[in-house]
């Protein structure tokens, strides 16, 4: 079944490209309204929450509209060019929009509460927290449950998409043209052939896009929250093609073979871990990777990237609990990717986001 119709076939071009923009705009005026109303009520609820950030300046604020502009006209031309279907560009859930859209109101009492009580590491009883690592029991983004519950699943693509203005999915997108062209390197074998993992897949979205890109590939997704991966599951089913392969695991220790993989993905996870699990994370997949494939990731932009952007950075980690986000911002990447044994490192930006795009060599 295929929840979004083949826009590419029934759409002229310019409709196309017009509704396009029209859906950026309206998310950016959806994700703005519910942000300014939202900080309103947490800061007349928890006041000292509004003293712990900077407000952003008129000229950051311009600066990022920019950046966002450039974002989609990118999403656009990568459409237009062929490395996906047009149809990606609508790929949204309503149905889970309607559906839980006003649970991420109610959840806001607990969001408070939480921030009142300063507890970063509140779990229901019925949650079991065996198995994971430390690090990774933590409310981040003072979410209820953190990654351990099927709440959490449900509302997470929303929050995401209201923090990032609506756009979060285009910069998941922009892994989609490198990772294909790394895979150009296998072009003599057939599609079904080749092996892409998504690391760290949450909810399902990076594959969903990964799926509108290469529809025959073999594709699979590894996650460590249960929940998650049902959620990832149920909208993975949605799509057509063949269902990727979800198995619950740690990054850090990836339960497959060496050489297994001609391309990996990692979207928003490494500003979630401590400089260590960064390291092994990034060596085990140097481990499974096959010599000549590639690895993309996406994350945060970092301190380095964007001065301008300083105070935003400062303020991500107080507003949202984000107890890596500090180290993260300021740690060297391409370093920890040379140490694992990747060359021909290149990185990018797109708005707030930072890409890199490394190879294993090719013995
Ligand atoms: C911010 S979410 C990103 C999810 C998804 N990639 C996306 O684009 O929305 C971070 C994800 O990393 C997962 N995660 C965090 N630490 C992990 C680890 N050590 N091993 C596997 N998954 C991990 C979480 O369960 C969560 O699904």
């Amino acid at each position: 079944m295929q929840s979004t119709p083949n826009l590419d076939q029934f759409i002229p071009e310019p409709l196309s490209k017009i509704a396009y923009q029209g859906l950026q705009e309206s998310k950016k005026i959806f994700s703005f309204v519910h942000k300014s109303v939202s900080d309103r009520l947490t800061h007349t609820v928890v006041p000292e929450q509004g003293n712990k950030t900077q407000p952003l300046t008129p000229e950051i604020l311009q600066k990022l509209q920019e950046k966002l502009k450039e974002l989609e006209e990118k999403d656009w031309q990568d459409a237009q060019q062929g490395v996906y279907p047009h149809r990606l560009l609508f790929d949204n859930s309503w149905s889970d929009f309607f559906r839980y859209y006003p649970e991420v109101w109610l959840d806001l009492f607990n969001i408070w509460q939480r921030i009142k009580n300063k507890e970063f590491q509140s779990f229901d009883k019925t949650i079991d927290q065996v198995g994971y690592p430390n690090y990774y029991l933590q409310n981040f983004h003072y979410q209820t449950n953190g990654y351990l519950s099927d709440m959490s699943a449900n509302l997470y693509d929303l929050q995401v998409e209201i923090l990032f203005n609506g756009a979060a999915d285009a910069m998941r997108r922009r892994i989609l043209n490198p990772l294909k062209q790394g895979l150009s390197a296998f072009f003599d074998m057939p599609p079904q052939q080749i092996r892409v993992l998504d690391i760290a897949c949450g909810t399902g979205r990076t594959l969903r896009m990964i799926r509108g890109a290469l529809p025959k590939a073999s594709l699979f997704g590894t996650d460590l929250s249960p929940a998650y991966l049902r959620k990832a599951n149920q909208l993975l089913s949605e799509i057509s093609g063949e269902l990727p392969q979800l198995i619950q695991a740690n990054a850090e220790q990836l339960p497959y073979l060496d050489n297994y993989f001609h391309g990996l993905s990692s979207v928003f996870m490494f500003h979630e871990l401590p400089g260590a699990a960064r390291q092994n994370v990034i060596n085990e997949a140097f481990r499974v990777l096959q010599p000549g494939g590639v690895l993309v990731i996406c994350d945060s932009m970092q301190a380095i990237d964007s001065p301008d952007f300083q105070t935003m950075m400062n303020n991500f980690p107080a507003i949202f609990h984000e107890p890596y986000y500090k180290h993260y911002i300021t740690d060297n990447l391409e370093e920890r990717l040379t140490t694992a044994g990747f060359t021909k490192i290149k990185t990018e930006n797109h708005f707030v986001s930072k890409y890199w795009t490394a190879y294993k060599p090719i013995e």
